[in-house]
Protein backbone atom coordinates (compact mmCIF):
# COMPACT_ATOMS: atom_id res chain seq x y z
CA UNK A 1 0.00 0.00 0.00
CA UNK A 2 0.87 3.58 -0.65
CA UNK A 3 0.67 5.53 2.16
CA UNK A 4 3.60 6.25 5.15
CA UNK A 5 2.21 8.25 8.07
CA UNK A 6 4.62 9.90 10.63
CA UNK A 7 3.75 10.72 13.49
CA UNK A 8 5.50 12.43 16.93
CA UNK A 9 5.43 10.07 19.91
CA UNK A 10 5.63 12.38 22.81
CA UNK A 11 5.44 16.25 22.68
CA UNK A 12 6.99 17.47 19.14
CA UNK A 13 10.22 17.74 18.59
CA UNK A 14 11.52 14.31 18.25
CA UNK A 15 13.29 15.10 15.12
CA UNK A 16 10.57 14.05 12.47
CA UNK A 17 11.34 16.72 9.74
CA UNK A 18 15.17 14.02 9.52
CA UNK A 19 13.10 10.86 9.27
CA UNK A 20 10.65 12.48 7.10
CA UNK A 21 13.37 13.88 4.81
CA UNK A 22 15.27 10.08 4.34
CA UNK A 23 12.15 8.86 3.89
CA UNK A 24 10.94 11.16 1.32
CA UNK A 25 14.03 10.14 -1.02
CA UNK A 26 11.40 6.74 -2.00
CA UNK A 27 8.36 9.21 -1.62
CA UNK A 28 6.55 11.29 -4.81
CA UNK A 29 4.04 13.15 -2.55
CA UNK A 30 4.79 14.71 1.06
CA UNK A 31 1.74 15.66 2.98
CA UNK A 32 2.07 17.93 6.02
CA UNK A 33 -1.71 17.21 7.78
CA UNK A 34 -1.40 19.99 10.46
CA UNK A 35 -0.57 22.87 12.21
CA UNK A 36 1.27 25.68 10.96
CA UNK A 37 3.91 27.85 11.71
CA UNK A 38 4.21 26.83 15.03
CA UNK A 39 6.62 23.84 14.01
CA UNK A 40 10.42 24.40 13.14
CA UNK A 41 11.39 21.16 11.04
CA UNK A 42 15.43 20.87 11.22
CA UNK A 43 16.83 18.94 8.58
CA UNK A 44 20.56 18.89 7.70
CA UNK A 45 21.67 17.77 4.51
CA UNK A 46 24.75 18.04 2.31
CA UNK A 47 25.81 19.86 4.83
CA UNK A 48 23.58 22.57 5.05
CA UNK A 49 21.05 23.30 8.08
CA UNK A 50 17.20 24.15 6.83
CA UNK A 51 14.54 24.72 9.10
CA UNK A 52 10.78 24.28 7.41
CA UNK A 53 7.81 25.97 9.57
CA UNK A 54 5.38 25.38 6.89
CA UNK A 55 6.32 23.27 3.91
CA UNK A 56 7.19 19.97 4.06
CA UNK A 57 10.15 18.33 4.79
CA UNK A 58 10.58 16.26 1.42
CA UNK A 59 11.50 19.36 -0.42
CA UNK A 60 14.70 19.23 -0.74
CA UNK A 61 14.36 15.67 -3.06
CA UNK A 62 13.47 17.66 -6.57
CA UNK A 63 11.33 15.34 -7.67
CA UNK A 64 9.47 15.20 -4.43
CA UNK A 65 5.57 17.09 -4.15
CA UNK A 66 4.77 19.00 -1.08
CA UNK A 67 1.21 19.43 -0.25
CA UNK A 68 0.11 22.13 2.38
CA UNK A 69 -2.56 19.62 4.09
CA UNK A 70 -6.34 21.09 4.69
CA UNK A 71 -5.49 20.70 8.20
CA UNK A 72 -3.06 23.59 8.55
CA UNK A 73 -3.28 26.62 9.28
CA UNK A 74 -1.42 29.15 6.93
CA UNK A 75 0.05 32.55 7.92
CA UNK A 76 0.75 33.79 4.09
CA UNK A 77 3.83 35.64 4.55
CA UNK A 78 5.41 32.89 6.75
CA UNK A 79 4.56 30.86 3.39
CA UNK A 80 6.31 32.93 0.81
CA UNK A 81 9.25 34.16 3.13
CA UNK A 82 9.59 30.08 3.15
CA UNK A 83 9.54 29.73 -0.70
CA UNK A 84 12.01 32.52 -1.01
CA UNK A 85 14.66 31.28 1.44
CA UNK A 86 14.70 27.77 -0.39
CA UNK A 87 15.06 29.66 -3.96
CA UNK A 88 17.54 31.39 -2.44
CA UNK A 89 19.30 28.63 -1.79
CA UNK A 90 18.97 26.71 -4.66
CA UNK A 91 16.31 24.72 -4.20
CA UNK A 92 13.90 24.41 -7.36
CA UNK A 93 10.13 24.50 -6.14
CA UNK A 94 8.50 25.12 -9.62
CA UNK A 95 5.51 23.20 -9.85
CA UNK A 96 6.07 20.91 -6.56
CA UNK A 97 4.37 23.03 -4.00
CA UNK A 98 0.26 22.05 -3.25
CA UNK A 99 -1.75 23.86 -1.15
CA UNK A 100 -5.23 22.40 -0.18
CA UNK A 101 -8.02 24.73 -0.59
CA UNK A 102 -9.76 24.11 2.36
CA UNK A 103 -6.39 24.88 4.50
CA UNK A 104 -7.47 27.92 6.72
CA UNK A 105 -5.62 31.74 6.43
CA UNK A 106 -3.91 32.58 9.21
CA UNK A 107 -3.98 36.53 9.88
CA UNK A 108 -2.01 39.32 12.20
CA UNK A 109 -5.31 39.42 14.48
CA UNK A 110 -4.87 35.69 15.36
CA UNK A 111 -1.19 36.32 15.91
CA UNK A 112 -1.77 39.11 18.53
CA UNK A 113 -4.72 37.74 20.17
CA UNK A 114 -2.84 34.84 20.44
CA UNK A 115 0.11 36.65 22.18
CA UNK A 116 -2.59 39.04 24.43
CA UNK A 117 -4.02 35.88 25.57
CA UNK A 118 -0.77 34.82 26.70
CA UNK A 119 -0.11 38.10 28.47
CA UNK A 120 -3.13 37.73 30.46
CA UNK A 121 -2.47 36.77 34.03
CA UNK A 122 -5.94 36.05 34.44
CA UNK A 123 -5.97 33.20 31.58
CA UNK A 124 -4.42 29.62 31.78
CA UNK A 125 -1.30 30.64 30.35
CA UNK A 126 0.02 27.80 27.91
CA UNK A 127 3.49 28.99 27.12
CA UNK A 128 2.14 29.00 23.17
CA UNK A 129 4.34 29.84 19.93
CA UNK A 130 2.34 33.21 20.07
CA UNK A 131 1.95 31.92 16.07
CA UNK A 132 -1.77 32.47 16.19
CA UNK A 133 -2.85 28.81 15.56
CA UNK A 134 -5.25 28.59 18.48
CA UNK A 135 -7.18 31.25 17.40
CA UNK A 136 -7.13 30.43 13.77
CA UNK A 137 -8.44 26.64 14.37
CA UNK A 138 -10.43 28.16 17.29
CA UNK A 139 -12.30 30.31 14.42
CA UNK A 140 -12.48 27.53 11.95
CA UNK A 141 -13.98 25.60 14.85
CA UNK A 142 -16.54 28.39 15.54
CA UNK A 143 -17.08 28.69 11.71
CA UNK A 144 -16.03 32.36 11.72
CA UNK A 145 -12.47 31.30 9.99
CA UNK A 146 -11.19 31.69 6.45
CA UNK A 147 -10.02 28.73 3.70
CA UNK A 148 -7.56 29.36 1.51
CA UNK A 149 -10.16 28.41 -1.66
CA UNK A 150 -12.40 31.27 -0.44
CA UNK A 151 -10.35 33.68 -1.40
CA UNK A 152 -11.01 33.16 -4.57
CA UNK A 153 -14.43 33.84 -3.89
CA UNK A 154 -16.73 36.53 -4.90
CA UNK A 155 -19.11 35.64 -2.76
CA UNK A 156 -16.91 34.99 0.19
CA UNK A 157 -16.09 38.94 0.08
CA UNK A 158 -20.05 40.15 -0.23
CA UNK A 159 -21.37 37.90 2.26
CA UNK A 160 -18.82 36.66 5.01
CA UNK A 161 -16.05 39.12 5.30
CA UNK A 162 -18.15 41.94 6.40
CA UNK A 163 -19.73 39.71 8.73
CA UNK A 164 -16.35 38.25 10.34
CA UNK A 165 -14.46 41.44 10.13
CA UNK A 166 -16.92 43.23 12.57
CA UNK A 167 -16.91 40.54 14.85
CA UNK A 168 -13.44 40.70 15.41
CA UNK A 169 -13.28 44.30 15.91
CA UNK A 170 -16.01 43.79 18.48
CA UNK A 171 -13.09 41.60 20.33
CA UNK A 172 -9.96 43.54 19.33
CA UNK A 173 -11.77 46.74 20.70
CA UNK A 174 -13.90 45.79 23.45
CA UNK A 175 -11.82 42.89 24.69
CA UNK A 176 -8.38 43.98 23.68
CA UNK A 177 -8.37 47.54 23.33
CA UNK A 178 -6.63 47.35 20.58
CA UNK A 179 -6.64 49.01 16.61
CA UNK A 180 -9.98 48.27 14.33
CA UNK A 181 -9.70 46.25 11.59
CA UNK A 182 -10.45 48.03 8.08
CA UNK A 183 -12.67 46.07 5.78
CA UNK A 184 -11.55 47.65 2.50
CA UNK A 185 -7.65 47.04 3.28
CA UNK A 186 -8.88 43.33 4.55
CA UNK A 187 -10.52 42.76 1.46
CA UNK A 188 -7.79 44.29 -1.00
CA UNK A 189 -5.11 42.12 0.59
CA UNK A 190 -7.16 38.70 0.40
CA UNK A 191 -8.20 39.41 -3.19
CA UNK A 192 -3.97 39.93 -4.17
CA UNK A 193 -2.90 36.85 -1.87
CA UNK A 194 -5.62 34.93 -3.68
CA UNK A 195 -4.35 36.01 -6.95
CA UNK A 196 -1.02 34.76 -5.57
CA UNK A 197 -1.87 31.43 -4.46
CA UNK A 198 -4.15 30.45 -7.52
CA UNK A 199 -1.47 28.22 -8.70
CA UNK A 200 -0.40 26.11 -5.73
CA UNK A 201 -4.28 25.64 -4.96
CA UNK A 202 -5.69 21.85 -5.10
CA UNK A 203 -8.80 20.08 -4.03
CA UNK A 204 -6.79 17.69 -1.56
CA UNK A 205 -8.97 14.40 -1.19
CA UNK A 206 -9.39 14.24 -5.19
CA UNK A 207 -5.91 14.89 -6.44
CA UNK A 208 -4.48 12.46 -3.46
CA UNK A 209 -6.82 9.68 -3.56
CA UNK A 210 -6.37 9.81 -7.16
CA UNK A 211 -2.45 10.33 -7.56
CA UNK A 212 -2.06 7.20 -5.26
CA UNK A 213 -4.61 5.00 -7.30
CA UNK A 214 -2.31 5.76 -10.12
CA UNK A 215 0.68 4.26 -7.83
CA UNK A 216 2.28 7.05 -6.28
CA UNK A 217 3.64 6.72 -2.28
CA UNK A 218 2.72 8.91 -0.41
CA UNK A 219 4.43 10.65 2.97
CA UNK A 220 1.74 11.54 5.63
CA UNK A 221 3.83 14.16 7.73
CA UNK A 222 2.59 15.30 11.54
CA UNK A 223 4.01 18.32 13.27
CA UNK A 224 4.45 18.79 16.92
CA UNK A 225 3.39 15.22 18.98
CA UNK A 226 0.67 12.91 20.34
CA UNK A 227 1.25 14.19 23.87
CA UNK A 228 0.11 17.99 22.06
CA UNK A 229 -3.21 16.48 20.80
CA UNK A 230 -5.86 18.75 21.50
CA UNK A 231 -8.15 15.27 22.16
CA UNK A 232 -4.96 13.00 23.52
CA UNK A 233 -2.50 15.43 24.96
CA UNK A 234 -1.73 16.77 28.47
CA UNK A 235 -5.00 19.29 28.17
CA UNK A 236 -4.96 22.09 28.31
CA UNK A 237 -1.23 22.25 27.58
CA UNK A 238 -2.04 21.52 23.98
CA UNK A 239 -1.94 22.79 20.66
CA UNK A 240 -4.69 23.28 18.76
CA UNK A 241 -4.64 20.26 16.41
CA UNK A 242 -4.95 16.82 16.26
CA UNK A 243 -1.46 15.19 15.36
CA UNK A 244 -2.16 11.84 15.90
CA UNK A 245 -3.36 9.52 12.74
CA UNK A 246 -7.12 11.21 12.92
CA UNK A 247 -5.60 14.17 12.37
CA UNK A 248 -4.05 12.80 9.31
CA UNK A 249 -6.95 11.12 7.82
CA UNK A 250 -8.83 14.61 8.39
CA UNK A 251 -6.15 17.12 7.02
CA UNK A 252 -5.18 15.42 4.44
CA UNK A 253 -8.59 13.56 2.46
CA UNK A 254 -6.37 10.71 2.35
CA UNK A 255 -8.43 7.84 2.42
CA UNK A 256 -7.59 5.40 5.48
CA UNK A 257 -7.70 2.09 3.38
CA UNK A 258 -4.60 3.42 2.12
CA UNK A 259 -2.77 3.91 5.01
CA UNK A 260 -0.06 0.93 5.60
CA UNK A 261 2.69 2.03 7.86
CA UNK A 262 2.55 4.27 10.67
CA UNK A 263 6.21 5.17 12.30
CA UNK A 264 6.41 6.66 15.59
CA UNK A 265 9.15 9.12 16.20
CA UNK A 266 10.39 8.61 19.40
CA UNK A 267 13.50 10.70 20.55
CA UNK A 268 15.80 8.63 23.08
CA UNK A 269 14.80 10.86 26.14
CA UNK A 270 11.90 13.48 26.37
CA UNK A 271 11.76 17.08 25.60
CA UNK A 272 8.80 19.52 25.84
CA UNK A 273 8.55 23.68 25.41
CA UNK A 274 5.82 25.48 27.28
CA UNK A 275 3.86 25.09 29.98
CA UNK A 276 1.91 21.86 31.35
CA UNK A 277 2.41 18.43 33.22
CA UNK A 278 5.98 16.38 32.20
CA UNK A 279 5.96 13.29 34.45
CA UNK A 280 9.79 12.36 33.93
CA UNK A 281 11.07 16.00 33.68
CA UNK A 282 15.02 16.08 35.02
CA UNK A 283 15.59 19.00 36.53
CA UNK A 284 18.65 21.06 38.18
CA UNK A 285 22.16 19.69 36.73
CA UNK A 286 20.49 16.32 35.55
CA UNK A 287 18.18 18.18 33.05
CA UNK A 288 20.70 20.99 32.17
CA UNK A 289 23.06 18.28 30.99
CA UNK A 290 20.57 16.73 28.79
CA UNK A 291 19.93 20.22 27.22
CA UNK A 292 23.55 21.30 26.70
CA UNK A 293 23.98 17.19 25.94
CA UNK A 294 20.95 17.31 22.54
CA UNK A 295 21.08 21.11 21.92
CA UNK A 296 17.68 21.43 23.32
CA UNK A 297 16.33 24.59 22.38
CA UNK A 298 13.03 25.33 20.15
CA UNK A 299 13.46 26.11 16.10
CA UNK A 300 10.59 28.06 16.22
CA UNK A 301 11.05 30.79 19.19
CA UNK A 302 14.56 29.66 20.51
CA UNK A 303 13.19 28.74 23.72
CA UNK A 304 15.28 25.91 26.21
CA UNK A 305 13.58 23.06 25.97
CA UNK A 306 12.28 21.02 29.38
CA UNK A 307 14.33 17.91 29.54
CA UNK A 308 13.54 14.45 30.93
CA UNK A 309 14.26 10.46 30.68
CA UNK A 310 12.19 8.23 28.65
CA UNK A 311 8.66 7.62 29.15
CA UNK A 312 7.45 4.17 28.24
CA UNK A 313 3.53 5.24 29.28
CA UNK A 314 3.96 7.94 26.61
CA UNK A 315 5.20 6.50 23.71
CA UNK A 316 2.30 3.51 24.70
CA UNK A 317 -0.42 5.96 24.55
CA UNK A 318 0.93 6.80 21.45
CA UNK A 319 1.44 3.11 19.96
CA UNK A 320 -2.34 2.48 20.48
CA UNK A 321 -3.81 5.43 19.33
CA UNK A 322 -2.28 5.67 16.58
CA UNK A 323 -1.25 2.15 15.74
CA UNK A 324 2.22 2.53 15.16
CA UNK A 325 3.65 -0.37 13.30
CA UNK A 326 7.16 0.87 14.10
CA UNK A 327 9.36 3.34 16.26
CA UNK A 328 12.02 5.72 14.67
CA UNK A 329 14.13 5.81 17.92
CA UNK A 330 16.54 9.89 17.59
CA UNK A 331 19.05 11.32 19.06
CA UNK A 332 20.25 7.97 20.62
CA UNK A 333 24.09 9.23 20.39
CA UNK A 334 23.36 12.18 23.00
CA UNK A 335 22.84 9.39 25.48
CA UNK A 336 26.85 8.72 24.51
CA UNK A 337 28.52 9.98 27.48
CA UNK A 338 26.09 9.00 30.79
CA UNK A 339 27.07 6.46 32.75
CA UNK A 340 23.56 5.42 33.83
CA UNK A 341 20.30 6.05 31.88
CA UNK A 342 16.66 6.69 33.32
CA UNK A 343 13.98 4.80 32.15
CA UNK A 344 10.32 5.80 33.57
CA UNK A 345 8.48 2.09 32.97
CA UNK A 346 5.53 2.72 34.87
CA UNK A 347 3.18 4.92 36.46
CA UNK A 348 1.24 5.06 40.15
CA UNK A 349 -1.42 7.93 40.69
CA UNK A 350 -3.27 8.75 43.88
CA UNK A 351 -1.61 5.39 45.28
CA UNK A 352 -2.61 3.44 42.82
CA UNK A 353 -0.81 1.49 39.67
CA UNK A 354 -1.98 2.72 36.62
CA UNK A 355 -0.93 1.24 32.82
CA UNK A 356 -2.38 3.84 30.91
CA UNK A 357 -1.59 7.76 30.25
CA UNK A 358 -4.83 9.54 32.77
CA UNK A 359 -7.02 12.36 30.59
CA UNK A 360 -6.25 14.51 34.08
CA UNK A 361 -4.64 14.58 37.48
CA UNK A 362 -0.99 14.25 35.59
CA UNK A 363 0.78 16.16 37.88
CA UNK A 364 -0.70 13.90 40.65
CA UNK A 365 1.68 11.13 39.27
CA UNK A 366 4.54 9.48 41.08
CA UNK A 367 6.83 7.56 38.20
CA UNK A 368 8.71 4.43 38.45
CA UNK A 369 12.11 4.19 36.91
CA UNK A 370 14.29 1.20 36.53
CA UNK A 371 18.07 2.38 35.51
CA UNK A 372 19.91 1.23 32.31
CA UNK A 373 24.07 1.02 32.12
CA UNK A 374 24.84 3.96 29.88
CA UNK A 375 27.28 2.70 26.79
CA UNK A 376 30.22 5.76 27.37
CA UNK A 377 31.27 5.89 23.87
CA UNK A 378 30.72 7.96 20.75
CA UNK A 379 28.24 6.27 18.27
CA UNK A 380 27.84 8.65 15.28
CA UNK A 381 30.03 7.48 13.13
CA UNK A 382 28.27 3.49 13.59
CA UNK A 383 25.82 2.03 10.18
CA UNK A 384 24.66 -1.28 11.71
CA UNK A 385 23.07 -2.35 14.19
CA UNK A 386 25.62 -4.93 15.25
CA UNK A 387 28.33 -2.05 15.46
CA UNK A 388 26.59 -0.52 18.02
CA UNK A 389 28.21 -0.96 21.74
CA UNK A 390 26.60 -3.58 23.59
CA UNK A 391 24.42 -1.38 26.27
CA UNK A 392 23.36 0.69 23.62
CA UNK A 393 21.69 -2.42 22.36
CA UNK A 394 20.22 -2.90 25.38
CA UNK A 395 18.80 0.22 25.53
CA UNK A 396 16.91 -0.29 22.19
CA UNK A 397 15.93 -3.72 23.20
CA UNK A 398 14.66 -2.34 26.60
CA UNK A 399 12.49 0.36 24.62
CA UNK A 400 10.94 -2.61 22.21
CA UNK A 401 9.94 -4.66 25.06
CA UNK A 402 8.45 -1.90 27.12
CA UNK A 403 6.55 -0.28 24.51
CA UNK A 404 5.58 -3.16 23.11
CA UNK A 405 6.78 -1.69 19.23
CA UNK A 406 9.44 -2.78 17.09
CA UNK A 407 12.33 -0.30 16.47
CA UNK A 408 12.83 0.32 12.77
CA UNK A 409 15.99 2.59 12.56
CA UNK A 410 17.75 4.49 14.65
CA UNK A 411 18.94 8.29 14.29
CA UNK A 412 22.86 8.41 15.75
CA UNK A 413 23.90 11.88 14.49
CA UNK A 414 22.22 14.88 12.77
CA UNK A 415 22.91 14.19 9.00
CA UNK A 416 20.88 11.90 6.94
CA UNK A 417 23.51 9.26 6.87
CA UNK A 418 23.66 8.90 10.89
CA UNK A 419 20.60 6.69 10.40
CA UNK A 420 21.06 3.07 11.29
CA UNK A 421 18.43 0.95 9.59
CA UNK A 422 17.22 -2.33 12.29
CA UNK A 423 14.47 -3.99 10.33
P1 LIG B 1 0.70 26.62 19.93
O1 LIG B 1 0.72 25.43 19.03
O2 LIG B 1 1.58 27.76 19.46
O3 LIG B 1 -0.69 27.06 20.25
O4 LIG B 1 1.34 26.18 21.34
C1 LIG B 1 0.71 25.22 22.19
C2 LIG B 1 1.74 24.31 22.84
O5 LIG B 1 2.33 23.48 21.84
C3 LIG B 1 2.91 25.04 23.51
O6 LIG B 1 3.32 24.29 24.64
C4 LIG B 1 3.99 25.01 22.44
O7 LIG B 1 5.29 25.11 23.01
C5 LIG B 1 3.74 23.62 21.87
N1 LIG B 1 4.22 23.50 20.49
C6 LIG B 1 3.66 24.02 19.38
N2 LIG B 1 4.36 23.67 18.29
C7 LIG B 1 5.37 22.90 18.71
C8 LIG B 1 6.41 22.19 18.04
O8 LIG B 1 6.55 22.20 16.82
N3 LIG B 1 7.26 21.48 18.85
C9 LIG B 1 7.10 21.41 20.19
N4 LIG B 1 6.15 22.04 20.86
C10 LIG B 1 5.28 22.78 20.12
Amino acid sequence: MAVTLIVGAQWGDEGKAKVIDFLAENTDIVVRYQGGANAGHTVIAKGEKYIFHLIPSGILYSKTVCVLGGGMVIEPNAFFDELNQLEKRGIEIDGRIRIADNAHVLLPYHSLIDAKREENMSITKIGTTKRGIGICYGDKVNRTGIRIGELLDDGFYKNRLPLLISEKNIILKNIYNEKEINLTETEDFLRSLGQKLKKYLINAPYYLNLEIASGKRVLLEGAQGTMLDVDFGTYPFVTSSNPTIGGALIGSGVNHRNISDCFGIVKAYTTRVGEGPFPTEAYNEEGEALRKLGNEYGATTGRPRRCGWFDVEVVRHAARINGLTGIVLTKLDVLDSLKTIKIAVGYEQDGKRISYFPSYGVERIKVIYEELPGWEEPITNYTKLNDLPKNAKKYINAIEKFCGVPVCWVSVGPKRENTIKIR
